[in-house]
């Protein structure tokens, strides 16, 4: 085997965000691209001589031939094991078990998760450590680093692996194991759930639809609710993954999720709809007749998870994004558990996970998961659903509303401004901040401003310090207003917009959420003064 040292240029934009290093197809496409960030991802490493990197992605396009660029620098660098899903495609949290289950160095995978694919999308590429949570920003900032820097790439000069069959390979001292990733999943979830009672569930008449968005859980969905747990066949659709998801944006959203979305509030509506996006971590959940939003989702789960084998001990605390809305707090704090609210991304959570500090962590984009994994899970959150609907013998919408008159409602609503110019957020954003220091007991429309902040986060665990995670403004009674800008975003800059109204009144908990936010939708538009910066009337998505 010959292992060749090919010379490069740096480039200059290989900044790792939110999760991971997320562009164009078009960007990565060009010679180098790809090759450069792998090889600056090992330099930043360390003693991974002879380990094991697991390697899979979310089948997305330019998906099969990174695999195969990843393989050859992988093994030209010295790991002595490389476990790459069949076909090139794992899901994000799937690839997380498999970093833990085989010990392995860590992992790669390939992923834009939520964003849309084909030639025109976008593609991604991020690292997993040990634990198999993302990289801490710590180590992107090293990758940022050596992508500035880097000369040259080493690489394998052998032919491309068969990755659509099971087996192994040989590339000088490495192993190319090509595993089936659905297998060991489909294991996990079943130690953590009781498949029993969900399996009479549903024989019982109840009746669910998954859309997998023709993203990477197709396999994983149909093999767990139809062959393990015995959904009806075709109760799993779009479960074909496909490299450009059929044209769509594989996110799990009622905006793009709305074939699922229209089915569930149908008249003759199954019982339960649920959807995952891209590379699986992500999760959407919408009952007969009754959307579950995603902050709301994590408080409802964190409240019953001790009616899943699992977690019948109870759980050890949550942790949730800034952003994310404060309905878990009023569960931590009835159940006298720790809460803990950490930037925008799962990275975050790692330390918090792996000290015992927190069992379950969500965020309000759609992102909630356990300590099972160091991924938020789109699957997991499904099954949890239906194993608390197997035990309660209730339906989705009583569960929540039975929930909101225990602890109140956060009405909640993510407002985002998509593709807008970066100078025009950033001078935004400038100007927000300039008014935090004099915001404290104004009335604006109406709503007394408590508390107004930049979010820095200290981490409890190792230290670290990370500022400027978004702009908080905190009214009194609970209400808020979060602003920040996207990282993962691949054109211009996203602004967010971030509302939240908490009312304990169960007589006004069937407002319309929008309609229940009108006095921060318009706080919003008077402190960042967005038409002015933006020149933007209305929101591109709302969430
Ligand atoms: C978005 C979400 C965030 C999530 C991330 C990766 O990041 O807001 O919660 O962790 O995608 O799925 P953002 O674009 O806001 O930086
Ligand atoms: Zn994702």
């Amino acid at each position: 085997m010959t292992f060749k040292t090919i010379s490069t240029t740096a480039f200059t934009d290989q900044k790792p965000g939110t999760s991971g290093l997320r562009k164009k197809v078009t960007v990565f496409a060009q010679e180098h691209y790809a090759e450069n960030f792998i090889q600056s991802i090992f330099d930043s490493l360390e003693d991974f001589q002879g380990k094991t990197l697991v390697l899979g992605g979310d089948g997305r396009y330019l998906n099969r031939k990174v695999i195969q660029s990843t393989i050859k620098i992988a093994a030209a660098n010295g790991f002595g094991r490389i476990l790459v899903g069949l076909g090139g495609i794992t899901s994000t949290p799937a690839a997380s078990n498999l970093i833990r289950k085989n010990k392995a160095f860590g992992g790669i995978i390939l992923s834009a998760s939520h964003n849309a694919g084909g030639p025109q999308g976008d593609f991604g590429i991020k690292f997993n450590i040990s634990n198999g949570g993302p990289a801490p920003e710590k180590l992107t900032e090293a990758m940022f680093a050596n992508s500035k820097t880097i000369t040259s790439y080493k690489i394998a000069d052998c032919a491309d692996i068969d990755i659509d069959t099971l087996g192994s390979h040989q590339i000088g001292d490495t192993v190319v194991e090509i595993i089936d990733p659905v297998k060991d999943y489909a294991a996990l979830m079943e130690s953590l759930f009781d498949f029993q009672a969900i399996r009479t569930l549903l024989q019982s008449g109840f009746t669910m639809r998954f859309d997998a968005m023709h993203a990477v859980t197709g396999p994983y969905a149909t093999e767990i609710f139809e062959n393990r747990l015995g959904a009806k066949a075709g109760s799993v659709f779009n479960a074909v993954p496909l490299e450009d998801f059929g044209g769509h944006h594989p996110d799990p959203n009622i905006v793009y999720a709305h074939e699922l979305y229209e089915e569930l509030m149908s008249a003759n509506a199954p019982d339960f709809g649920a959807a995952s996006d891209g590379d699986g971590d992500r999760n959407l959940i919408i009952g007969k007749g009754m959307y579950i939003a995603p902050s709301d989702s994590l408080a409802v789960l964190a409240a019953n998870a001790h009616l899943a084998p699992a977690y019948s001990k109870g759980i050890a605390g949550i942790a949730r994004s800034m952003p994310t809305s404060c309905a878990a707090d009023r569960v931590a704090e009835k159940l006298k558990i720790g809460m803990h609210e950490t930037p925008t991304g799962w990275k975050f959570f790692g330390n918090l996970l792996d000290t015992g500090l927190v069992t379950i962590c969500g965020e309000e984009s759609a992102g909630t998961g356990s300590d099972h994994v160091r991924e938020k899970d789109g699957l997991w959150a499904v099954l949890l659903w239906l194993n608390i609907l197997a035990v309660r013998k209730q339906s989705v919408a009583e569960i929540m509303h039975e929930h909101w008159q225990t602890y109140g409602r956060n009405y909640y609503s993510r407002h985002d401004y998509e593709e807008v110019a970066s100078d025009g957020a950033n001078a935004l954003m400038d100007a927000l901040r300039a008014k935090l220091p004099d915001l404290k007991g104004k009335t604006v429309q109406g709503m007394v401003v408590e508390a107004a902040d930049d979010f820095a986060y200290h981490d409890p665990v190792d230290h670290s310090v990370s500022k400027h995670q978004g702009i908080r403004i905190l009214f009194a009674g609970g209400s808020r207003l979060v602003v920040r800008l996207s990282g993962t975003g691949t054109a211009g800059a996203t602004i967010r917009i971030y509302l939240e109204r908490y009312e304990a009144d169960s007589s006004k908990h069937d407002l319309e959420t929008q309609a229940a936010l009108t006095p921060l939708i318009a706080a919003a538009a008077e402190l960042t003064e967005i038409t002015h910066y933006t020149g933007r009337e209305k929101p591109s998505v709302i969430t």
